[in-house]
């Protein structure tokens, strides 16, 4: 059968204290309506999507996520089941309908696979919590079938005991969905259209509604900036679970921030306050240092990287020693068994095998050769004013400290550049390049002053 899932992402999230609509907030870098359309992507054949407040910027995320998804308009919030009829004509009779709400993004698609796999007209995903307050309490009867949802500003004292809850997660066939949605009207404490009391509607027409048990860390929503925080860690552990399940060496998983997807080969070891962001690879046996940030990078086997490194769109080879405190940024790719050490950014630079640039220096639209050395202090000068200009150095060639290499400029292979120079023409293989102005002694000149 079809599935057709519906988003529900209308409201606005007023206990957030936000201007965004609350599926904008975000949860591991991603908002948390991109969580639920990577899912709901795995999961369904057809996506629609209930936006309402600040509903440019959430189509604006939509079309940025670039996956399949129609939005309908609903006007006014008046509820989750007035949210659910604005799609109403697009749901068949013959499809599975998946609801899901924007705010509890952490769901697993191996639990939405065994809530879709449920036979019978109505499943709604439940779970125990031990403090309940604030979501639907579920009413079951002697058969164990569920009758009814509660709300918390309708229940009584006994039913606000009860610890299973609605997690806001269900299935129900296209043709059920049709026939109930229109009954339920907004007779309650909030005055709201309460997708909860479809269930009520249902058991009293006859229809079986099965309540399927979740891992509470899954189904938990963000309604405040508490529960927000909440989902992070819970989300961070996850992602920590899986890399530990990976077979990597965490340090400590309580300081690994994954937000992301970390691919790792054989025996990494990663320590803490690590952040990876968008796509990294890892190879085997490759070391990241404490209070590192990396973003959407390759790392190769055997290469470590040393504490308080920041790491973006770059490659880095075998073998290689970067940081401390290297900063490597979009379109670097370092080469087996380089070097970078303190205080060097690079950009757009490619450093060839077994070259180092151990101390300050910064590196930017340069080609270096492999076995090159980087003095201390060399600036490659690659902008001037209006556009950005290449540097070349060859393979074997040394530059000495605190060299400015005006660009464009190319060093040819085996040259040696001056301590202190600034480069402005080309050095030719082999050739020594000294630009800097002659020193001048004044003899007796102390004494003289005196
Ligand atoms: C809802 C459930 C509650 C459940 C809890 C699970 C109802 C009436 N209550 O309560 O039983 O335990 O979720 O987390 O459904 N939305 C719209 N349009 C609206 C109202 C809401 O699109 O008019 C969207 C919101 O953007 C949100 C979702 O529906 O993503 C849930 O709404 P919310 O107000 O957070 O419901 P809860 O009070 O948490
Ligand atoms: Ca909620």
């Amino acid at each position: 059968m079809n599935i057709h899932t519906i988003i529900l992402a209308g409201g606005k999230g007023t206990r957030m204290l936000s201007q965004k609509a609350k599926v904008l907030q975000k949860l591991a870098g991603k908002t948390m309506l991109q969580h639920l359309l990577i899912k709901a992507n795995k999961v369904s054949d057809k996506i629609s999507v209930v936006v309402g407040f600040n509903k440019d910027d959430v189509e604006k995320e939509i079309s940025r996520l670039s996956l399949k998804a129609q939005t309908f308009l609903q006007k006014k919030q008046i509820g989750t089941a007035d949210a659910v009829k604005t799609v109403i004509n697009e749901i068949t009779d013959t499809e599975k309908v998946l609801i899901l709400y924007g705010d509890v993004p952490l769901i697993k698609t191996s639990t939405l696979d065994s809530l879709c796999a449920n036979e019978g007209d109505i499943t709604i995903l439940t779970t125990l919590l031990k403090n309940p307050t604030g979501y639907g309490r579920v009413i079951k009867g002697s058969n164990s079938y569920v009758t009814g949802i509660v709300e918390e500003k309708d229940a009584t004292d006994s039913q606000k005991g009860i610890n299973e809850i609605f997690t806001g997660i269900l299935v129900a066939s296209g043709k059920a969905l049709k026939e109930l949605i229109p009954l339920i009207d907004n007779k309650n404490a909030a005055k709201e259209y309460y997708l909860t009391d479809l269930i009520s509607i249902a058991s009293e027409k006859g229809f079986k509604i099965n309540a399927l048990d979740s891992p509470n860390n899954e189904t938990k929503g963000a309604n405040n900036r508490f529960e927000q925080e909440e989902l992070e860690r819970v989300l961070r552990n996850m992602n920590a679970d899986d890399l530990l399940n990976a077979g990597a060496t965490l340090v400590d998983k309580t300081r690994v921030d994954i937000r992301g997807n970390v691919k790792v080969g054989a025996d990494c070891t990663i320590d803490v306050n690590v952040i990876f962001e968008g796509n990294i690879e890892l190879g085997d046996n490759v070391e990241i240092g404490a209070n590192t940030v990396i973003c959407d990078t390759k790392i190769n086997n055997d290469t470590k990287i040393l504490p308080f490194s920041h790491i973006v769109s770059s490659n880095i080879g075998k073998d290689c020693l970067i940081g401390p405190y290297a900063r490597l940024r979009e379109g670097s790719t370092i080469e087996n068994g380089a070097k970078i050490g303190n205080f060097v950014e690079t950009k757009k630079t490619t450093i060839g095998k077994s070259s180092k640039a151990n101390h300050f220096s910064y590196l930017g639209d340069a080609e270096i050769g492999d076995s090159v050395n980087i003095g201390a202090g060399t600036i490659t000068c690659n902008y001037d004013g209006k556009d950005k200009h290449k540097t070349k150095i060859g393979e074997g060639s040394f530059v000495g400290t605190n060299s400015s290499l005006v660009a464009p400029i190319n060093i040819g292979k085996n040259a040696y550049v001056g301590a202190g120079s600034t480069i402005t023409k080309d050095i030719p293989d082999n050739a020594l390049g000294v630009g800097r102005s002659k020193q001048i002694n004044k003899e007796n000149w102390s004494k003289e002053k005196k």
